[in-house]
């Protein structure tokens, strides 16, 4: 979407027209990405516009620059204030308001210590950041980047450059259509993504990674985590292996249903598998725990997929009171080795008498 300008723009304790708010192509910023920014919704409330959470965005600003040793002449509370006034003045809301600091037109080098600190905020309407306006769903994938590592560029700083990395994996997740991409950091573990912290519900828990994972301490973030517990619902934030495998079981359990749930193996939410193809992989295991009950585990492959007369492959399990992993070999099934469509778990007790948890699937 264009950007919708607007009347003014903080610059430096000052008020400025939007089309004045320029900057010289030798600036630092434009060569080295030396810049820290925030991005804050004001909404509309029947009291009159609300900077989500001003102060907390305010102060990680703070902590950005702090990190890139830029000297910001502004306390939290006058960038606050700027904020409400550049609101109030352009009177554009509900919106977006984009406070950004970064260095300026001085010296040509790498060293920034010699440029200028620039400091504006801006306001302007913008919508809904992934979906069409709604509350759908988007379609999102893993991305093939890996977020960048604590000791490359800090994820815990909002900079500019940090950005680069987001739309490496933004324009592959669009490439492939998708809307979003989701990076693992550089262990292998679910991080973020592109712009945006990840929660999944499982197994009636709430799981987001830790901010060790290369995630932006998102203050969204904070306050689903601040209403989760307030509604007593527990807050994961594991450290180890399992969140790749909580994400790819990311079905919860259905009790009384007949199929658990069906894929989603590197997407989130209900969205399709994608295919991922057997001839390179031997097994499939998973952990689970349930009323001691037989289960039939289902592998649906393309040509075997239920639709075209051919039965999906399918064994059995039993579900124990004690959490017990399964391995079976693609060998078991008698797959054809064309590309798996979708896991399945089906009930074989009577409708609603049955109840049992899995966890970290994995297809080794
Ligand atoms: C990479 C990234 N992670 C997380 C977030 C969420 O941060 P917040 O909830 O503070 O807006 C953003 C927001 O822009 C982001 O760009």
């Amino acid at each position: 979407m264009a950007i919708q300008k607007t009347d003014r723009i903080w610059h430096n304790g000052k008020f400025i027209k939007w089309e004045d708010a320029n900057i010289h192509v030798m600036s630092h910023v434009v060569h080295y990405g030396s810049s820290v920014f925030e991005g804050i919704r004001c909404y509309e409330t029947k009291s009159g516009p609300a900077i989500f959470r001003a102060s907390e965005h305010m102060q990680r600003l703070l902590d950005s620059s702090k990190i890139y040793r830029m000297e910001i002449d502004y306390s939290r509370e006058q960038l606050v204030q700027a904020m409400v006034d550049l609101v109030s003045t352009n009177g554009v809301w509900p919106g977006y308001v984009r406070p950004i600091v970064f260095r300026g037109y001085g010296e040509a080098g790498v060293n920034p210590i010699h440029c200028p600190i620039e400091v504006y905020i801006v306001n302007f309407p913008w919508g809904k950041y992934l979906s069409k306006g709604g509350d759908e769903g988007v379609d999102v994938c893993v991305s093939s980047w890996t977020r960048i590592a604590p000791n490359t560029l800090p994820a815990m700083a909002k900079s500019g450059a940090n950005y680069m990395n987001s739309q490496l994996i933004k324009m592959e997740a669009i490439a492939n259509g998708y809307v979003e991409g989701i990076a693992l950091d550089a262990n292998g573990l679910i991080s973020e993504g592109s712009g945006e912290n990840l929660f999944l519900v499982h197994k009636g828990k709430l799981l987001t990674a830790p901010i060790a994972n290369s995630v932006l301490p998102g203050i969204t973030r904070d306050s689903t985590i601040q209403i989760a517990r307030d509604l007593k619902i527990e807050v994961v934030e594991p450290g180890a292996s399992n969140t790749k495998g909580a994400m790819q079981v990311s079905g919860e359990v259905i009790p009384g249903g007949q199929f658990i749930f069906a894929g989603a193996l590197y997407s989130p939410g209900a969205g399709p598998m994608q295919p991922v193809n057997l001839s390179k992989k031997n097994s499939i295991s998973f952990w689970t725990k349930g009323d001691g009950n037989t289960y039939t585990l289902l592998v649906l492959t393309a040509s075997r997929n239920g639709q075209n007369g051919e039965a999906p492959a399918m064994t059995s399990f039993t579900a124990a009171p004690e959490w017990k992993q399964y391995t079976f070999p693609f060998s078991t099934f008698e797959t054809d080795g064309s590309d798996l469509s979708g896991i399945g778990f089906l009930r074989a007790q009577e409708a609603g008498k049955f109840q049992f948890e899995i966890d970290e699937l994995e297809i080794k």
